[in-house]
C-alpha cells in the first residue's frame, strides 16, 4: 500500500468513528428529553398508556361475544359524541356513590357528570393543539392546561403527577402519534344542587 493510500484510509476510518459517536450522542439526547417524539419515546409512551389504564376510561367499552371489551376502533377518543346520556340515576343515601356508563366514558357522582376526553391529536376535539408544557402542567396541577378549571373525578391526575417529566413527555409523544379522531366530548354537568 502506498503511503498516500494509507493516510486516506486512516482518514476515512477516523471520519467513520467520529460520525458513529455523533449519531450515538444524538440518539441518546433524543431519548433523554423524550420531547422530539423519537420512536423510543413513543414506545415508552404506549407502554405507560397501557399499564396506567388510560384505555379503561378514555377508550369506549362495547359488549363483545365474551362480555364487555375495549372498542379499539375508537381507541383513546373519549366519550362518543353521539351517545347522549340520560340523566344519571339518583342513588339512595348510603355507601353507593357513583354511576358509570356502559362505555366507561361517562361518570356521575357528587361532582356532577364527567366525560372522558378525546386524547387523540384531532385539532378541534382532541389534544391536537396542546403543547407538551400544557400537558405536563395539567398532570402536575390537576387543572385544565395547568390554569383552567379543576379536573373532575375519576381522572387520576394525582397518579400521573408522580411521573417524571420525561415519562409524561413520552405519554404525550405517543398520544400525538395516534391517528387523529374527530369526536367532540360533551362538557361536564354540575351536580343538581350546585346553584344553592
Ligand atoms: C378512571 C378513569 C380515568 C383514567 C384511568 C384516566 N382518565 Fe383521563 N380523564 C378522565 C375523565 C373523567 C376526564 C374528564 C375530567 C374533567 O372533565 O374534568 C379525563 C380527562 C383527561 C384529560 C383532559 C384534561 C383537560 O384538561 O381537559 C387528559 C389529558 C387525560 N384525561 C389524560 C389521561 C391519561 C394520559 C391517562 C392514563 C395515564 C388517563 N387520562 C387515565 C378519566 C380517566
Amino acid at each position: 500500500m502506498k503511503k498516500t493510500d494509507l493516510v486516506v484510509s486512516s482518514l476515512v476510518i477516523a471520519a467513520a468513528v467520529i460520525l458513529t459517536s455523533v449519531l450515538a450522542v444524538a440518539s441518546v439526547g433524543a431519548t433523554a428529553t423524550g420531547q422530539s417524539g423519537s420512536s423510543a419515546s413513543i414506545t415508552r409512551g404506549k407502554y405507560l398508556v397501557e399499564v396506567m389504564g388510560c384505555h379503561d376510561c378514555h377508550t369506549p367499552w362495547k359488549l363483545g361475544p365474551k362480555g364487555p371489551e375495549l372498542d379499539m376502533s375508537r381507541a383513546l377518543s373519549g366519550h362518543p359524541e353521539e351517545l347522549t346520556m340520560p340523566a344519571a340515576p339518583a342513588l339512595p343515601p348510603g355507601p353507593w356513590m357513583m354511576s358509570a356508563a356502559a362505555t366507561m366514558t361517562a361518570w356521575s357522582g357528587p361532582w356532577g357528570v364527567s366525560y372522558t376526553m378525546n386524547l387523540t391529536p384531532d385539532k378541534e376535539t382532541g389534544l391536537g393543539d396542546w403543547t407538551l408544557e400544557q400537558f405536563i402542567a395539567t398532570m402536575k396541577t390537576g387543572r385544565d392546561r395547568g390554569k383552567g378549571r379543576a379536573l373532575l373525578p375519576p381522572m387520576p391526575y394525582f397518579n400521573l403527577a408522580k411521573l417524571s417529566d420525561e415519562d409524561i413527555a413520552s405519554l404525550f409523544a405517543y398520544l400525538q402519534s395516534l391517528p387523529p379522531m374527530r369526536n367532540r366530548v360533551p362538557q361536564p354537568v354540575d351536580p343538581p344542587d350546585s346553584s344553592q
